[in-house]
C-alpha cells in the first residue's frame, strides 16, 4: 500500500448559510485546492458526502461537484452514511489512493438543511435511525441519546452538571474558531437552565442543525513530496459497525463501532491511545463525547466523566478534545462533519489553528459516526 497524505484542506463557515449546496461545496473545495498548491486538473477522483441533498434540490452531488471544478471527465462517488458520511468518504478516498488507483483525490462533504426548519430537519434526520423501530415510533436523535445519558448516569453516577461541562468546554473552544456556528461563551448554569429537549438533555447539550461544507485533498507520498511544503500523513484508518437500533445493543454506555474502528486504526498506526495529542470526536450530544473518549481508549470505562470534571479534556489539558469546538459549537452539517474534523487536524498539525493551537501536537485522531453509532470511522494522522 502507498503511504497517503493530506495535502490541503478548506472549509466554509458552519451555520445558517445563504448560498446553495453546490456553491458551498465549491467554495470549500477551491479553498482545499489552493491550500494544497495544486490545480483542479491534478485531481483524479472525487468522493462527495452528503445526506439530505434533496432538501436543497440536488442529489448525485459527485458529478456536479466535479463539473463545477472543470473536471467532469473524472470519476466520482456520492456517499451517504448519515452523520458519519464525511469520514466514510475519506476512508474510500484513502483506500483508493493507498491501493494506487489514483495519486490525488478530493474528499468534499456538505449539508444544507437549516432553511427547512426544525420540524422538517428533525423528520429528515430521523430517517437515519433504524426507522422501523425508532423514527416511526417518534423517537428522534435527542431522545435516543437521552436514553444513553440516563443509562450512563445510572451506571457511573454522572450528573447533568457533568454533561454540561462538555458543552461549556466546547463552546470555549468554538469561541476561538472563526468558522464555528455557535460562538458564544456559556456557563454550567446556562446549560442547566436551558430548555429541556429530551430529559436529561437540554438545549445546550445538543449540537445545532448547521449548513456547511469541508474539503480535503489526499495524495500519495511522492506527490506530496513533489508538491507540498505543508502536509500530514495518515497513520491509521479503521471502520466498524453496531446494531442500527439501540435496542439491539447489549449496553447503552458504549458504542461498539467506535471500539472496532479505533482498534483497527491504532493497530495500523502502531501506536496506543496514550500517544495521541488531540482528537476531534463525535459530540452530537454531550453524553456522546464522554462515551467516545472511553471507547477510543483515552480513559477507562466510567472514568471519562471524571476526566471531564477535572478539566483533562480542555484545550491543552491532558488530551485536547474537540479543539475546533466540536459538533456542539463548531456545528454539525451532517454530510460535512467527518471531513471538517480532518480539516481541524490538518490545521492543527500544519500550524494554522491560531488561538486554539494544541501545543507541541504531533498526532491527531478523528472519530465520526453515523446515527447513534451504527457506523463509525476512526483516522489517525501525524505531522511530517
Ligand atoms: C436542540 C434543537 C431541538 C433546537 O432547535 P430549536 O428549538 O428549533 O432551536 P431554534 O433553531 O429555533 O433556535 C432557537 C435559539 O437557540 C439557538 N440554538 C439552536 N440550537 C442550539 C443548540 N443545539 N445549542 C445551542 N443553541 C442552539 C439558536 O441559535 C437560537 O438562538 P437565538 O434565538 O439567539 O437566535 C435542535 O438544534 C436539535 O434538534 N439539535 C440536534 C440535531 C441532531 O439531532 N443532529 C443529529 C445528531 S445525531
Amino acid at each position: 500500500m502507498e503511504k497517503v497524505c493530506v495535502l490541503g484542506a478548506g472549509s466554509t463557515k458552519y451555520g445558517k448559510l445563504e448560498d446553495s449546496i453546490t456553491d458551498i461545496t465549491l467554495q470549500a473545495s477551491v479553498d482545499a485546492i489552493e491550500s494544497a498548491g495544486i490545480e483542479s486538473k491534478d485531481i483524479k477522483a472525487g468522493y462527495i458526502s452528503n445526506v439530505f441533498g434533496v432538501a436543497d434540490k440536488q442529489v448525485h452531488l459527485g458529478p456536479v461537484v466535479m463539473s463545477n471544478l472543470g473536471i467532469s471527465d473524472r470519476p466520482s462517488l456520492s456517499i451517504e452514511s448519515a452523520c458519519g458520511s464525511g469520514s466514510v468518504s475519506f476512508r474510500e478516498a484513502y483506500a483508493n489512493v493507498a491501493a494506487g488507483f489514483y495519486d490525488v483525490a478530493l474528499v468534499a462533504g456538505v449539508e444544507k438543511v437549516t432553511h427547512t426548519g426544525t420540524e422538517w430537519t428533525t423528520t429528515y434526520f430521523s430517517y437515519c435511525s433504524d426507522f422501523f423501530y425508532e423514527g416511526q415510533s417518534g423517537v428522534s436523535f435527542p431522545g435516543l441519546f437521552a436514553s444513553m445519558a440516563r443509562a450512563y448516569m445510572n451506571e457511573f453516577k454522572a450528573t447533568e452538571e457533568d454533561f454540561a461541562q462538555v458543552a461549556v468546554k466546547n463552546h470555549d473552544n468554538g469561541l476561538l474558531n472563526p468558522k464555528a456556528h455557535l460562538r458564544k461563551k456559556i456557563t454550567v448554569d446556562d446549560v442547566m437552565s436551558s430548555a429541556v429537549v429530551a430529559s436529561p438533555l437540554k438545549l445546550y447539550d445538543c449540537c445545532p442543525f448547521s449548513d456547511g461544507a469541508s474539503s480535503v485533498i489526499l495524495c500519495n507520498e511522492k506527490f506530496a513530496k513533489d508538491h507540498g511544503a505543508n502536509y500530514i500523513e495518515v497513520m491509521g484508518s479503521g471502520r466498524g459497525g453496531s446494531s442500527a437500533a439501540l435496542q439491539g445493543r447489549e449496553h447503552l454506555t458504549t458504542i461498539p463501532s467506535t471500539k472496532i474502528a479505533a482498534e483497527a486504526a491504532f493497530k495500523m498506526a502502531g501506536i496506543t491511545p496514550k500517544d495521541v495529542d488531540f482528537a476531534e470526536v463525535h459530540d452530537c450530544f454531550t453524553i456522546a463525547e464522554i462515551v467516545d473518549i472511553e471507547d477510543l481508549g483515552f480513559f477507562e470505562k466510567g472514568k471519562g466523566v471524571e476526566a471531564v470534571r477535572e478539566g483533562q479534556t480542555k484545550l491543552n489539558g491532558q488530551i485536547s478534545i474537540n479543539s475546533s469546538g466540536g459538533l456542539k459549537s463548531k456545528g454539525h452539517p451532517i454530510g460535512a462533519t467527518g471531513v471538517g474534523q480532518i480539516v481541524e487536524v490538518f490545521d492543527q498539525l500544519t500550524g494554522k489553528a491560531g488561538e486554539r493551537t494544541v501545543k507541541n501536537a504531533k498526532i491527531g485522531l478523528t472519530q465520526n459516526f453515523g446515527a447513534t453509532g451504527a457506523s463509525c470511522a476512526v483516522h489517525i494522522f501525524q505531522s511530517v
